[in-house]
């Protein structure tokens, strides 16, 4: 589903001379699989999850979503990629908070140019799911973090993208609402048949992977 081989990653303008966020990272994530990689900040999470998403490309090194290249990709057909096979969930959310829950959740299939009423049942099931079915009118300013969340993964869902990536999506909640917006992303991913990698500094929510890998100073154990 999603492999990194030899991929490293330097800002800057050229290589040696700039910060290298990744250094040689090589792992899979097979499908189905749902993965955590733990590190502290400044450790090359975020770094990782963009080259994952097709956000940027590496300076070495091969990133494959699917089985296929993403350097072989213009940016046009890379962002395709992204709307149509990936879910992205972020720290803040990013929804618009004057917009009802339900237009949050549906923004995804309206920018890929649907109609509202053939998306209208999927966006009150995936609501349903994380029990704010009551909540799709109210605007999403209305709602506490935690349930801000549960509309954003609502949204990474609704088109059925293969792979979800989240750059932790419970770094911005108290650990009560950690663990319930985490758990309920590992059920929908599950129930949805997608695939998961995860990224997050917290040793304890990694541990509700299948799998958890480390990464420290740009270097991924995936022992
Ligand atoms: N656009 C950028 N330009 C220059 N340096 C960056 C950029 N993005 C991240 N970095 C640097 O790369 C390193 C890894 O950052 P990041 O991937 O955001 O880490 P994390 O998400 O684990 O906190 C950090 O030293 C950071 O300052
Ligand atoms: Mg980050």
């Amino acid at each position: 589903m999603l492999a990194f081989s030899h991929v490293s990653k330097t800002y800057g303008e050229t290589v040696g001379a700039g910060l290298t966020a990744l250094h040689d990272v090589s792992f899979q994530v097979p499908s189905g699989r749902r993965v955590a990689i733990v590190g502290r900040s400044g450790s090359g999470k975020s770094t990782l999850l963009h080259l994952a998403a097709g956000i940027d490309l590496p300076t070495r090194g091969k990133v494959e979503v699917l089985g296929k290249d993403l350097s072989s990709f213009s940016d046009r057909d890379r962002t395709l990629l992204r709307r149509n096979e990936i879910g992205l969930v972020f720290q803040f959310f990013h929804l618009l908070p004057h917009l009802p829950v339900r237009e949050n959740v549906a923004l995804p299939a309206l920018v890929a140019g649907g109609k509202p009423r053939d998306f209208e049942p999927r966006v009150l099931e995936l609501l349903d799911r994380v029990s704010l079915a009551d909540r799709a009118g109210d605007p999403v300013s209305n709602l506490s973090g935690g349930e801000m969340q549960r509309v954003a993964i609502c949204r990474a869902l609704l088109r059925r993208p293969r792979l979800i990536l989240a750059d932790e999506p419970t770094g911005n909640l108290d650990d009560e609402n950690s663990w319930l917006v985490l758990e309920l992303m590992l059920e929908l991913v599950t129930r949805e048949k997608a695939t998961l990698l995860y990224v997050t500094h917290s040793r304890e929510l990694a541990g509700l992977a299948d799998e958890t890998w480390r990464i420290h100073s740009g270097v991924l154990d995936a022992a």
